[in-house]
């Protein structure tokens, strides 16, 4: 990607903390900050600071004087693991946002971008989705927890501004996928869950893959570094309340993510879809007008976004991980990484 961005607010000088960099969004966040020159990265592991602990998150940001924060740390997970692990996710991420939100505004840090996500608009709204279609209808109940804590951490940004003054804005983001992203046999997203079943059936020479339903539903996806280069726009010039949506705008069939996740991963045998599956969701796609109406644009296109996906999945050996004993069941469960 070319280096065409001029930044003004956003200095080189400026301390900036992302929150979750070794995750697929965090650390998209990182590369794309360090290949425009921003050093003064303040990065900590999960290990290192846990944002469940409120004490150590307000002495994290009373010493170390931060002026900028990326939050995408957050308790994420596929389907199933979301709809079995409800209490554990609308925990964990209130209280993340929570401690987050409430020390960056006591320690005057100048701006935090907050991530929202487009599984917790309504079940049924309207498709393309509108940013103001947030609260106005019913949750998917199998990530019901989940969307309460992100739909909280995105009112507390709001209300923060509002009474406050403080810039702390939101983006809700489509489903993405690249480097980093979570390869766990037990509760990866569509895109690592799918590319690692392509991947073993053609190490296994397998003669078929079968995918879930009819193949008809439509999905939007977008590559986590095209979403790094928006939360970069959203930082530098993106001060009001509303939050914006983040994606391509274009959705593709579950069927022809299937077949060009085939074409790159080489796997040569059937693709069988099996109907008696459920479908879920006819449609999901995000109205983007806003965000580009800020300049920005989606750069890689799905077929060479699975492409460096999958070098990086193979380079990393992200398909050398088994699954957990006691599976997406195991009451821990963490996303394992290479
Ligand atoms: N992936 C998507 O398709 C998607 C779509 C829309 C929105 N989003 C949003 O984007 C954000 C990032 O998602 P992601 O896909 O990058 O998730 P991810 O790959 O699972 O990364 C999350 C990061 O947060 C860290 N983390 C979790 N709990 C923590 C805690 N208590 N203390 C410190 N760090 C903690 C994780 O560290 P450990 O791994 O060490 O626990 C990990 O580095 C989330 O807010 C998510 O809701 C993601």
């Amino acid at each position: 990607m070319t280096s065409l961005k001029v930044f003004s607010r956003l200095t080189h000088d400026a301390r900036i903390f992302v929150a979750g960099h070794r995750g697929l969004v965090g650390n998209a966040i990182v590369r794309r900050l360090k290949a425009y020159g921003f050093d003064n990265l303040v990065l900590r592991t999960h290990a290192e600071l846990d944002l469940l602990d409120q004490s150590a998150v307000r002495t994290f940001f009373k010493e170390e004087d931060i002026d900028y924060v990326f939050l995408c740390a957050a308790k994420v997970g596929g389907i199933l693991h979301n709809s079995l692990h409800q209490a554990d996710f609308i925990y964990e991420n209130v209280m993340i946002s929570a401690n987050v939100i409430q020390a960056a505004a006591t320690y005057d840090v100048q701006k935090l971008l907050y991530l929202g996500s487009s599984c917790i608009y309504p079940k049924h709204a309207t498709q393309p989705i509108v940013e103001e279609a947030l609260l106005s209808g019913a949750l998917e109940p199998t990530n019901e927890g989940y969307a309460i804590a992100k739909i909280a951490g995105l009112k507390m940004c709001e209300k923060f501004h509002q009474q406050y003054g403080k810039c702390f804005v939101s983006v809700m983001p489509t489903n993405m996928y690249g480097p980093n992203d979570n390869f766990h046999p037990d509760h990866s997203h569509v895109i690592p869950g799918m590319m690692r079943r392509f991947h073993e059936a053609r190490e296994n020479r397998a003669s078929q893959v079968v995918v879930w339903g009819t193949g008809a539903p439509r999905r939007e996806f977008l590559y986590a570094d095209d979403f790094a280069e928006a939360a970069l726009t959203v930082m530098e010039c993106y001060d009001k309340p509303e939050t914006l949506n983040v994606g391509t705008g274009e959705d593709v069939t579950i069927r022809e993510l299937a077949y060009t996740m085939a074409k790159v991963v080489g796997y040569k045998g059937e693709i069988v879809f099996d109907a008696s599956k459920p479908d879920g969701t006819p449609r999901k796609v995000l109205d983007v007008t806003k965000m580009k109406s800020l300049g920005w644009e989606p750069r890689i296109s799905l077929e060479i976004g699975l492409k460096l996906a999958y070098e990086w999945a193979l380079k990393a050996g992200a398909f050398d991980i088994v699954a957990a004993e006691g599976g997406v069941n195991a009451p821990s469960a963490p996303p394992l990484r290479p």
